[in-house]
């Protein structure tokens, strides 16, 4: 009997302002497609990973494909950040959403790129 989609993928746990949702992402798909999807709309602008807008931040263990963005570097990665918008799951994840302004301050604290800030 085939799964249904709802239940295939990886698990990403999206910690937002209102509240903790669960989704399923296939390790095809950008995970803030797969939120918009699911009925949640996380902030984006560029939609090309360059911006920050949509970074968010792991929790704990997981990994993703950033291979898509434009502008992500070793560092980010290092410290958890994550670019929603061109992120390709892994593995399960958990995500705190809305870190746009941690992540700029990162970069500027590092002497990297930081659009808008
Ligand atoms: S929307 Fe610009 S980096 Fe994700």
């Amino acid at each position: 009997m085939p799964v249904p989609e709802s239940q295939t993928g990886f698990r990403v746990v999206l910690i937002t302002p209102g509240g903790e949702r669960e989704i399923r992402v296939p390790a095809t798909q950008h995970i803030w497609d797969a939120a918009l999807a699911s009925g949640i709309r996380l902030p984006a602008m560029c939609h090309q990973g360059r911006c920050l807008s949509c970074a968010a931040r792991l929790e704990g263990e997981g990994r993703v494909d950033q291979s898509d963005s434009h502008t992500y570097f070793p560092e980010d990665s290092a410290a958890g950040f994550v670019l929603p918008c061109t992120a390709k799951p892994l593995s399960d994840l958990r995500l705190r959403t809305h870190q746009q302004d941690a992540m700029r301050a990162f970069r500027r604290e590092h002497g990297l790129p930081a659009p808008y800030s």
